[in-house]
C-alpha cells in the first residue's frame, strides 16, 4: 500500500536507497527517482506504465550548476532561469551523448526545471543530487494535485508519498525548447505564457518550428476515468434529453440554471481567472470522477493566450459533446 508521509528526511533516505518517492511541486505531484540511479528510474516507468521512449524532466535545486547535465546553455535560457526559477518553467537543452537514454528518451536533449516548492527544494539540497520525475499519474491520465490523489492512483504499490499540501499552480509546467542559440519554441503551454516569456526576452523570436520530439503531442492525454465531453456554449446542453442531464457532471463558467430550463444534479462553477481555473481543473475532474454520473461535460475557456494551457488540456482529455448518445 502507498503511504503518505510528512518526514522529508525519510523521503531523502528512501531516494538514496534507490526507491521511487512521490514528491510535491507547485504544478502537480511527481514520481521521483535519483537521477543517477538507473534501476530506480526504470521503476518509475513500471509504476507509471509509461513507454520507455518518453523522456523525463530533471528537477534541480534553484542555484545548482547544470554543466554535468546540460552541454550548452543558450544565453536566453540563462535569462529565463534567472527570471522564472524556481518556478513552473521547464527548459529543454542540449545534453551529452553518454546521457542516460531513460532520461532523454534517446534524444540529444534534456529537460530541466527547478520546482517552486519549499519542501522539494529542501529535499533536493539534502539529497545533493537532482531527481527525475514525471507527473505521478498512470500514463495518459489526469495529473495529481494532492497526496491523496497519488495514493488513489497507486493503491497497490509500496510507494512513499511526501505530502506538500495541494499544488498551487495545478497544471504541469510550461516547456520551452531551448536547444537553438537564437530562438526558442513553446512545446507545452502552462501558466507561464508566451507573453510572460516575451516580456523578459523582448528581442528574441519564437517563430521557428521546433525539431524536438515531444511526446506531450499525443492526441489524447490528461484523461479522467469517466468519458469527458467539452462544449463552447451552455445552450448546447439544452439539446440533450432529461435523462442525459442526470448522467452528466457539468463543469462550466456559469450556472446552467440561470440560462437553461433544465436541471443538472451535479454542477461545478469554474472561477473567472485562468490561474484559478488551472488550480481547480484537475482537482475538479477528479471530484467528478468520484461522483455517480456517467460522464463529465466541461465548458471550453474563452479565447485568449492566457487560456491556451487550459484549453489544450481539455481538448486532449475529451471529445466534443454529442447531441445524441453519451
Ligand atoms: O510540472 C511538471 O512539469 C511536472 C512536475 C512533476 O514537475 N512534470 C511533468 O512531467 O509534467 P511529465 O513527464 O508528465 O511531462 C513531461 C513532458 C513529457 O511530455 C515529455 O515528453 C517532455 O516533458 N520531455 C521531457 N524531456 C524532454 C526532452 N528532452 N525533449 C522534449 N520533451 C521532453
Ligand atoms: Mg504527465
Amino acid at each position: 500500500m502507498s503511504v503518505i508521509i510528512k518526514d522529508i528526511q525519510q523521503a531523502v533516505s528512501s531516494l538514496k536507497n534507490g526507491k521511487v518517492v512521490s514528491i510535491p511541486t507547485e504544478t502537480v505531484y511527481g514520481l521521483a527517482a535519483n537521477a543517477g540511479d538507473h534501476s530506480a528510474i526504470r521503476e518509475i516507468f513500471r509504476i507509471k506504465q509509461r513507454p520507455l521512449n518518453h523522456p523525463l524532466i530533471l528537477h534541480v535545486a534553484a542555484d545548482w550548476d547544470l554543466t554535468k547535465w546540460v552541454s550548452s546553455i543558450p544565453h536566453y535560457a540563462h535569462v529565463l532561469m534567472k527570471h522564472f526559477w524556481p518556478g513552473p518553467l521547464t527548459l529543454v537543452m542540449p545534453t551529452y551523448p553518454q546521457q542516460n537514454t531513460l532520461i532523454t528518451g534517446g534524444q540529444d536533449t534534456i529537460a530541466v526545471r527547478s520546482p517552486n516548492h519549499p519542501i522539494t527544494q529542501f529535499l533536493l539540497t539534502q539529497l545533493g543530487d537532482p531527481v527525475v520525475a514525471p507527473s505521478a499519474n498512470r500514463f495518459g491520465k489526469v495529473s495529481p494535485t494532492t497526496a491523496e490523489h497519488v495514493q488513489n492512483s497507486f493503491q497497490n504499490e509500496e510507494l512513499l508519498i511526501l505530502d506538500g499540501g495541494r499544488c498551487q499552480v495545478g497544471i504541469e509546467s510550461t516547456i520551452v525548447d531551448a536547444t537553438q542559440p537564437e530562438h526558442y519554441q513553446i512545446l507545452r503551454q502552462g501558466i507561464i505564457t508566451e507573453t510572460d516569456i516575451q516580456r523578459v526576452l523582448p528581442q528574441l523570436s519564437s517563430k521557428e518550428k521546433s525539431q524536438v520530439r515531444f511526446s506531450g503531442q499525443l492526441a489524447t492525454h490528461y484523461q479522467p476515468e469517466k468519458k469527458l465531453f467539452y462544449f463552447s456554449f451552455l445552450n448546447e446542453l439544452e439539446a440533450l434529453s432529461p435523462q442525459k442531464h442526470k448522467d452528466l457532471y457539468v463543469i462550466a463558467f456559469s450556472d446552467p440554471k440561470e440560462t437553461l430550463s433544465s436541471n443538472f444534479s451535479y454542477f461545478y462553477q469554474l472561477p473567472n481567472s485562468h490561474e484559478q481555473v488551472a488550480f481547480e481543473l484537475y482537482y475538479q475532474l477528479r471530484q467528478a470522477d468520484m461522483s455517480c454520473t456517467k460522464a463529465i461535460a466541461i465548458q471550453l475557456p474563452p479565447e485568449g493566450e492566457q487560456w491556451k494551457a487550459i484549453k489544450e488540456r481539455i481538448l486532449k482529455a475529451g471529445s466534443m459533446l454529442p447531441t445524441t448518445e453519451i
